[in-house]
């Protein structure tokens, strides 16, 4: 069941909390440009993400790291002009707010007041805890992400699950405790054991979106490009496969291409014709007889 928009058509961010307290499950999915944005938007999902995965989906990139605040922008407002109902969670690149509070908020004032975004989203506990109080501080809503932080993935010792034992597991508990009470209004979990998201979805009062983290979330967010088969890099296990759009495109470009250069295309239908007197005029060079004016 989709939930109610306000009077501007726009998803109010308390209904989020009340859609968890319905047990309605939160959609959230990443989008980069206004096409997909304005797609997800149509399809009714709850909230579109400008992830910095941009680094690795659309920008090419081998991991999250290098996207600047300036692509970000751009990728955000881009989004924000095509979402009427969807919230936009703009995900803060790596840089824009590990250095200090002042510089996470001026960073996040820009997605809000530049690019129109309705919410950030950071990665990990720590210091980011000061910063979400500081950005909730300044208005700014504020979604945290913990367990794969993508943007810690070397430290982490690359993309893979966290939690796994009962210690790390009972820290993740503790981050999210600590994320709710710095202000963070819903929690992504990414690639953490079921029972583990389970146990912090179930002692948090925000609501949490699972990422590889099973089934007991109060959401769930897959990456675009994982979703339609379009990203080549090679998918986690938990992204699920709903569509095959990069072979589809693959396909329509070979047949373009093939169609070009057989001239087979373009046919009558895609050609822009001309009045008789003008052509023969054009042709033989000299200039037509004006029309008499009507
Ligand atoms: O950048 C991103 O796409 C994300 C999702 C994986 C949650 O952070």
């Amino acid at each position: 069941m989709t939930s109610r928009p306000v009077a501007n058509g726009k998803l109010p961010l308390t209904e989020l909390g009340e859609m968890t307290g319905r047990g309605d499950r939160i959609v959230m999915v990443t989008a980069y440009d206004h096409p997909s944005g304005r797609l997800a938007d149509a399809a009714g999902i709850d909230l579109i993400l400008v992830g910095d995965s941009a680094a690795m989906t659309v920008l090419g990139h081998s991991s999250t790291v290098p996207v600047t605040m300036e692509e970000m922008l751009m990728l955000t407002h881009a989004v924000t002009r095509a979402a009427e109902r969807a919230l936009v969670v703009a995900d803060m690149p790596f840089g824009s707010f590990q250095v200090s509070d002042e510089d996470a908020v001026r960073n996040a004032i820009r997605f809000v007041k530049e690019a129109g975004a309705d919410a950030v989203k950071l990665e990990g506990a720590g210091p980011s805890l000061s910063r979400v109080a500081a950005l909730v501080g300044a208005g700014i809503p504020v979604m945290g992400h913990l367990g794969l932080t993508p943007q810690s993935a070397t430290m982490l010792g690359g993309f893979r699950a966290q939690g796994k034992t009962a210690e790390k597991a009972r820290r993740l508990v503790e981050d999210a405790l600590a994320l709710e009470d710095a202000g963070c209004f819903s929690l992504v979990l990414e690639a953490v054991p079921a029972p583990v998201a389970a146990r912090i979805s179930e002692q948090l009062s925000i609501p949490t979106i699972g990422i590889g983290s099973g089934p007991d979330c109060d959401g769930q967010v897959l990456v675009l490009h994982d979703l339609l088969g379009l990203y080549d890099g090679g998918s986690p296990r938990f992204a699920k496969r709903y569509a095959e759009i990069g072979a589809e495109i693959q396909s329509a470009l070979e047949r373009f291409a093939q169609e070009v250069r057989s001239g087979a295309f373009p046919e009558e239908e895609h050609t822009y014709d001309m009045p008789e007197a003008e052509l023969s005029a054009f042709l033989s060079g000299s200039k037509a007889a004006p029309r008499s004016q009507p």
